[in-house]
């Protein structure tokens, strides 16, 4: 077991997870936190591309399956080459998504199960669940009208709402399911505060951990 922290940052799209970690971030930083932040999917070359091919917005034929596979594959190649060995080293790793993503996404709302998922996850990461998940709670109809205002949405942010409604449902079960491992984020507030409460959850987590 690795004495650093493996913590994963959860949401629906347009819940302003990303803002808010990068903000704690650079505050963790600026206080002398060892701390490594990356995402999913992407983070290193390889898992980049295979982004590039899950999210383009022309791929429409992408069967659902390999939706989920692709996930897994850039998730595999990350864990591998960026956050086991930032782990090793003793750095706390933030990672903005991670096995969840699939479970709500894939699992639930794209219909395949959880279970199989699940399944499909643990040949990727060979049991490396993160020790504690941060979740930003957003109702998907707020969040799809924060993501209104970008001007480039992937092919998964241009789902419909029934869809988005389904992920949050979907991550809801899973919470439901291991409850000790999250830490629930109210994000319907303004950025800044969404970011202390953040804040306060994730140093509150390094400071407890020895
Ligand atoms: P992002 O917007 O947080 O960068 O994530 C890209 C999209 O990919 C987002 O709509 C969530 C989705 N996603 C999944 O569907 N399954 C996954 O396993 C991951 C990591 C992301």
């Amino acid at each position: 077991m690795d004495k650093a922290l493996f913590i994963s940052i959860e949401g629906c799209d347009g819940s302003g997870k990303t803002t808010a970690l990068n903000a704690v971030y650079q505050r963790l930083v600026s206080q002398g936190y060892d701390v490594v932040r990356s995402r999913e999917p992407g983070g290193s070359a390889i898992a980049e591309q295979i982004r590039r091919v899950i999210l383009d917005p022309a791929n429409t034929a992408e069967d659902v399956r390999t939706e989920a596979l692709l996930y897994a594959a850039s998730r595999r190649q990350h864990l591998i080459e960026v956050v086991l060995p930032a782990l090793k080293a003793g750095h706390t790793v933030l990672c903005d998504r991670f096995i969840d993503s699939s479970l709500a996404y894939q699992g639930f709302a794209r219909g395949i199960g959880i279970d199989a998922v699940m399944q499909v996850n643990q040949f990727a990461i060979e049991g490396r669940m993160p020790d504690r998940t941060i979740y930003f709670d957003i109702d998907p109809a707020v969040g799809l009208r924060r993501l209104a205002g970008r001007s480039a949405l992937d092919r998964l942010d241009q789902e419909k709402l029934a869809f988005h409604q389904k992920v949050h449902q979907g991550y809801a079960q899973i919470i439901a399911a291991d409850p000790g491992r999250f830490i629930i984020i109210d994000a319907a507030p303004a950025p800044a505060a969404v970011a202390q409460a953040a804040y306060q959850a994730i140093a509150g987590l390094l400071e407890h951990h020895v």
